[in-house]
């Protein structure tokens, strides 16, 4: 909207020498009329990934949805989508707990939360969350898989185009833990999980995918944003072409780094200084990347990644200079492959109770942190 004012004030100005009053005044109408027909259009014509790959550009992922113990909205306000928007970032990544959705009002608080997204131009996208149905994937887990995605999918069916379904949030780790004591359950395998199945997962995907397709307004056309079978962009070619290669509204979601670069050498997440130790930092972001870029070149599809971190999380082994190393170089690779992507997490910098972005030092993990000076520089280099 800035724009449009903008653009009204400068051009009147441009011409004011040469025409008369009124002149003026007759093409303010015009004017308007243009800018109205360019952003109806832009809404309402389906996006193509290459598109919405820039649309979607920097931003985060968020809580509001992901815990079944918190009230969603207690912590939401429209001035939290602002002030994001504002900051320079474009898109919000909605986890949702999929066992929310038995909880009175779920869909209704979602669709303020996108609402608001749209109102300010950032892109929601709205990502599935349930540990165990993936990692159990029973035929009733999967029933439930499907009935979730139809009652948001339809709830939200007439939203516009900059509105996507990120089908899982993450097919991670599995836990199996059923009866068994926490250190069990860690060792034991999920045989029947997602993602030990790709022949599951793929189903899975085509049903959901069908369903959602199936429910008129704009379902037919919006993205989709398939999951990496295996979290990481390695597995994306296990995903079956024949759910994506004749719909042309469709993405593919992977990452690496959701919890942070770690200093464990071997890891595929080690980082340490300025990546350019003999354990490879930078050469582990290129490979992760490039696994990605491969998939693209080879069958299309383009690719969006949903989680990152740039301090450790887990440990904090990184200190806040090699945080912010790793921050620069992570996020210029991806720019130079044009992936976007959502950083874990918006409360990490912003305090969505409080609306307002986090100042000074945070520990995390033990590591001294200033997150406010880590996003800063994450802005400088960021699409
Ligand atoms: C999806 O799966 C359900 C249950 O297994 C089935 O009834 C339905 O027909 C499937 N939908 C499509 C479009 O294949
Ligand atoms: C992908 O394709 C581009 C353009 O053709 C090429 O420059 C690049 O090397 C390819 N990358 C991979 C990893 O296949």
């Amino acid at each position: 909207m800035g724009n449009l004012l903008g653009n009204e004030r400068k051009v009147p100005e441009l011409i004011k020498q040469k025409m008369p009053r009124f002149l003026i005044m007759s093409f303010l109408p015009l004017f308007f009329l243009l800018f109205m027909v360019a952003v109806v259009s832009g809404q309402d014509e389906p996006i193509s990934p290459e598109e919405y790959q820039s649309q979607i550009g920097a931003g985060f992922s968020t809580n509001w949805f992901k815990s079944r113990a918190r009230k969603p909205m207690e912590k939401f306000s429209e001035k939290n989508i602002k002030d994001i928007r504002e900051k320079g970032f474009s898109n919000l990544r909605i986890r949702c707990d999929a066992e929310l959705y038995s909880s009175k009002g779920f869909l209704d608080s979602l669709t303020t939360v996108v609402d608001s997204c749209l109102k300010y131009n950032v892109i929601p996208i709205i990502s599935w969350i349930h540990h165990r149905a993936e990692a159990y994937a029973t035929k009733k887990a999967q029933d439930a898989y499907v009935s979730w995605w139809i009652a948001v999918a339809r709830q939200l069916k007439d939203k516009d185009y900059r509105l996507s379904f990120n089908l899982f949030t993450e097919l991670g780790i599995d836990t199996c833990s059923e009866g068994e004591t926490e250190k069990v359950k860690i060792e034991k395998s999920c045989k029947n999980s997602l993602r030990r199945n790709t022949d599951k997962y793929n189903e899975w995907t085509k049903n959901v995918t069908k369903e959602i397709r199936a429910l008129g307004g704009k379902n037919a056309k919006r993205i989709l944003i398939l999951a990496s079978p295996v979290k990481t962009a390695k597995g994306l070619d296990k995903i079956d072409p024949e759910i994506y290669e004749r719909d042309p509204y469709m993405m593919a979601e992977w990452h690496l780094y959701a919890s942070g670069p770690i200093k464990t050498p071997g890891s595929q997440k080690y980082w340490s200084g300025d990546g350019t130790g003999k354990f490879g930092g930078r050469e582990n972001v290129k490979k992760a990347i490039n696994d990605a870029v491969e998939f693209t070149n080879k069958t299309g599809m383009r690719t969006y990644l949903g989680a990152w971190m740039p301090h450790d999380n887990i440990k904090g082994s990184l200190k806040e200079a090699e945080v912010i190393k790793f921050a620069l170089f992570f996020v210029k690779e991806l720019r130079k492959a044009n992936i976007p992507w959502s950083m874990n997490v918006l409360d990490n910098y912003y305090d969505t109770r409080e609306c307002k972005w986090r100042r000074g030092h945070q520990v995390v993990a033990g590591q001294k942190l200033n997150m406010a000076k880590i996003l800063n520089n994450i802005r400088k280099v960021m699409p």
